[in-house]
């Protein structure tokens, strides 16, 4: 198998500055020292280890910017909630994962979104995405349940098309597996707290993509309150 990336450059982009440990260490503190710690400031905002989990993950997804989220979920909700207005269309699908459903069912709904749903499949999304024209395109692959690869790169085009951002959990294919950026996607969300991790230790999720998207659902996170806790986060 292809190597992520050459040793030199693993070993340079988990170095510790300050005290060149091998594995990055955990800042423990809810405050940073100003004006020195202007970077962080308060743990709510943001943090050197969850700051090197964002770098590592934008390694992995080939993408410009990435965000952390205290869960799968935080990342969802704080994304959805970012991008979307009461009159914003938003298409997703029915076999995704059931809290992702639901909040987009019942929440977003109740608050003014119009949500649209395709039966199971690439092509009834396709056709969607065609017909509904969204603002948003959420989308799992593989799904969870029933383990359904969908055809990113055809919905990429769909959505391009349309003008509908498009978004790609790809929590159960990892990016060993699929690489949804690179595929056409405008962002990627995981659940890290599944394979990511891997070890059944963490509840964590993260989201990459485009600079825009990634900064806006980061805003978000930092007003929801939906961050990722330093010692919670993968350990790699
Ligand atoms: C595909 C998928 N997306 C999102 C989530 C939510 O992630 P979390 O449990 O980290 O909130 C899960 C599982 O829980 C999932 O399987």
């Amino acid at each position: 198998m292809r190597p992520l990336r050459s040793p030199a450059s693993f070993h340079r982009d988990t170095e510790d500055p300050v005290a060149h440990s091998l594995v990055f260490p955990i800042y423990q503190t809810s405050s940073f020292l100003m004006p020195e710690g202007e970077h962080y400031r308060y743990g709510r905002e943001w943090n050197p280890t969850v700051e090197e989990l964002a770098r590592k993950m934008d390694m992995l997804e080939g993408t410009p910017s990435s965000t952390c989220f205290s869960s799968g979920m935080g990342a969802i909700t704080s994304l959805l909630l970012s991008h979307l207005r009461p009159g914003s269309r938003l298409l997703i699908h029915r076999d995704m994962f059931s809290r992702t459903y639901r909040f987009a069912r019942e929440f977003l709904a109740s608050f003014g979104v119009s949500v649209s749903v395709a039966e199971p499949g690439s092509e009834e999304f396709i056709r969607m995405v065609r017909s509904e024209k969204p603002d948003m395109a959420l989308l799992e692959s593989v799904t969870n349940p029933v383990l359904r690869v969908m055809d990113i790169p055809r919905i990429a085009e769909a959505c391009r098309e349309v003008g509908a951002r498009f978004i790609v959990d790809s929590t159960l294919a990892t990016p060993v597996n699929q690489k949804p950026f690179g595929m056409g996607a405008d962002a990627v969300i995981h659940s890290a707290s599944k394979f990511l991790s891997g070890h059944n230790d963490v509840i964590a999720g993260t989201l990459s993509g485009r600079e825009e998207i990634v900064r806006r659902a980061d805003d978000m996170r930092r007003n929801l309150g939906s961050t990722l806790d330093p010692p919670n986060r993968p350990s790699w």
